[in-house]
């Protein structure tokens, strides 16, 4: 961790829409005077290219927000954060911070028994890099499945938060399997929690990335919040008019009330 000075303005870098299940976290639990969100909507998906590709793509990010004078960067992409951390921090003075870590702790809060089934999802590239299994394999936890649920993204940039075919695709996915606990690994994911939670009974506790780092906040960086309202200041590679459709949509008050 590097050099602390008070952390009011912060970062959120995405691979596209997604990290704005991040963002709403941030903004429910009001911890910052403002937020810099960067997707890289023209580039997205990232979960489905190579290590060496994400890491350029995260290192070009940095680039961006060299205009924004922040005070610390979250990396709401899982797929970024299982790949280019390291990388990413090489460059910069303030620190980064990625979702793999707090999810990982979030976990350890939630499940206390080292059997106890559980599940992770994420993109390709975020399983295959083996960061989540990795960590809790170290930490104890000896019964895990990974599975890379690609589908979901597309299906929850189609808007198609329940139905059907998001039925069709927890069964194919998931079939008969009862975990105790479910790692969301993906941005896209905590926008379909209720139907994962429902195809598993609701007897499974999820992990949601964006409540994962408010409270490593909390923890790890002291952060209690300001009293005014974060501003929120949205911004993408591409069609930013669209990032910000789906920020009104996602966000529903919180919008409003964060960029007004
Ligand atoms: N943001 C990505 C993640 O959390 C999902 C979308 C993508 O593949 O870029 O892994």
């Amino acid at each position: 961790m590097k050099p602390r000075k008070k952390i009011r303005k912060i970062g959120v870098f995405d691979s596209g829409a997604g990290g704005l299940s991040v963002v709403k976290s941030l903004l429910e639990a009001n911890l910052f005077e403002q937020i810099v969100y960067f997707g890289d909507t023209a580039r997205v998906p990232y979960g489905i290219k190579d290590k060496n590709t994400i890491i350029r793509y995260a290192l070009e990010a940095l680039e961006f927000f060299k205009n924004f004078d922040i005070d610390l960067l979250i990396t709401a992409c899982n797929t970024v954060s299982a790949h280019a951390l390291p990388e990413m921090q090489e460059q910069c003075e303030y620190d980064i911070i990625g979702v793999v870590e707090p999810g990982v702790e979030a976990l350890t809060q939630k499940v206390a028994f080292k059997d106890d089934p559980i599940l992770i999802i994420g993109t390709n590239a975020t399983i295959g890099s083996n960061a989540y299994q990795s960590k809790l394999q170290a930490l104890g936890y000896r019964n895990l499945t990974a599975i890379p649920t690609g589908l979901f993204v597309s299906l929850v940039e189609e808007q198609l938060f329940e139905g059907p075919i998001l039925e069709e695709t927890m069964k194919h996915y998931f079939g008969d399997m009862q975990p105790s606990a479910v790692v969301l690994g993906c941005t896209h994911f905590p926008l379909i929690r209720d139907r994962i939670e429902s195809y598993f009974n609701n007897s499974v506790c999820s992990i949601h990335s964006g409540d994962a780092i408010v409270e490593h906040l909390r923890t790890k960086y002291s952060i209690t919040g300001p009293a005014a309202q974060t501003r929120l200041e949205l911004f993408a590679s591409e069609n930013p008019d669209g990032l910000k459709n789906i920020a009104k949509l996602w966000l529903g008050d919180l919008y409003d009330s964060s960029t007004c």
